[in-house]
C-alpha cells in the first residue's frame, strides 16, 4: 500500500492502548476498514476517505508525529515524557490507559546508602525525578520487566507503571514514590497545525466528544 501525504496520517499505539483507542475514534466516525487485530498489515484505509491509521510501538508514535509524518497521533503520557515534546503539541487527554509511574522497591529492602542504583526503561524521566530531589542515582536502562532488577539485586529499586499493582506484589516489590499519573493522549505535529488545521479541527472537536461521553 501507498502512503498518500495528503492524508490525514493519525498514529495509533499497538499493544493495550489500541483496544481502548479504536472505540474512541468510532464514536468520532473513524473506524478501520479492517479488522487490524487480524492483519500485519501497518497502513489501514478508513471509513473517512482520506484518513488513514499507522499502527506501530508505542515509543515510536511520538517520532513519526515529531517529524510531522504522522499527522496526529495516541500516545501514552509515560512515552512522550520520556521522549520530549518538541515539534508536537498534546491535544486531548483521552482519559484511557490510566496508571502510575512510580519508583518501586523490594518490601525488605535495606535502607540504601550512597547512591541508588535505579533500573528503569523510563531513563530520561528517571534521572529528572532524582535529580530534582537532589539525589544521586546510577540509572540502569532496561526494555521490560524491570520488577526483576531488585530481586536479583541489580538495582535497589525501579521506577515503572503500576495499575493494579498485582504486579509489583506477586514479586514482592512495593510502590514508594509517585512520579506521574498517566493517560493516554492525542496529539498533533506542528507542521499538521499549520498546513492541514481545517481537516485536523473536525476529527479533533469528535473525539473531545467521544471522550466527554465515555466518561
Ligand atoms: P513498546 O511496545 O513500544 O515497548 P510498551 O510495551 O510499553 O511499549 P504497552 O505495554 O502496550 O507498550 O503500553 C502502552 C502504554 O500503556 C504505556 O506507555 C502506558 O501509557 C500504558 N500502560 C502500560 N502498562 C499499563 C498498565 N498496566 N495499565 C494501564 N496502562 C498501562
Ligand atoms: C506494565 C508495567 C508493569 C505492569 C503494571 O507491564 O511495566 O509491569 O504493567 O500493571 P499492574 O500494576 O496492573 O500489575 P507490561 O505488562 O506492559 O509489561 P512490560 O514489563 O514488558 O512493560
Amino acid at each position: 500500500m501507498q502512503h498518500n501525504p495528503d492524508n490525514i496520517t493519525i498514529a495509533l499505539s499497538k499493544g493495550r492502548i489500541l483496544k481502548e483507542t479504536l472505540p474512541l475514534f468510532a464514536a468520532a466516525g473513524i473506524e478501520p476498514l479492517e479488522d487490524i487485530s487480524e492483519s500485519r498489515k501497518l497502513i489501514f484505509e478508513t471509513t473517512q476517505p482520506g484518513v488513514q491509521f499507522i499502527v506501530i510501538r508505542a515509543t515510536d508514535v511520538p517520532t513519526y508525529v515529531e517529524y510531522g509524518v504522522a499527522d496526529l497521533g495516541v500516545s501514552g503520557k509515560d512515552v512522550l515524557m520520556e521522549h520530549g515534546a518538541e515539534e508536537m503539541y498534546e491535544l486531548l487527554d483521552l482519559n484511557i490507559a490510566r496508571c502510575r509511574l512510580m519508583t518501586a522497591r523490594l518490601v525488605d529492602a535495606p535502607a540504601v546508602r550512597g547512591r541508588l542504583k535505579v533500573a528503569t526503561k523510563f531513563v530520561r524521566i528517571a534521572k529528572q525525578y532524582f535529580s530534582e530531589q537532589g539525589r544521586q542515582v546510577d540509572l540502569i536502562k532496561l526494555y521490560g520487566g524491570m520488577e526483576l532488577a531488585p530481586i536479583m539485586k541489580l538495582a535497589d529499586c525501579i521506577v515503572d507503571i503500576v495499575d493494579t499493582g498485582n504486579t509489583l506484589k506477586a514479586n514482592g516489590l512495593i510502590a514508594e514514590e509517585h512520579i506521574a499519573d498517566i493517560s493516554s493522549r492525542l496529539i498533533a505535529s506542528r507542521l499538521a497545525l499549520k498546513l492541514k488545521d481545517e481537516r485536523i479541527q473536525p476529527i479533533v472537536d469528535r473525539l473531545s466528544n467521544a471522550v466527554t461521553q465515555s466518561n
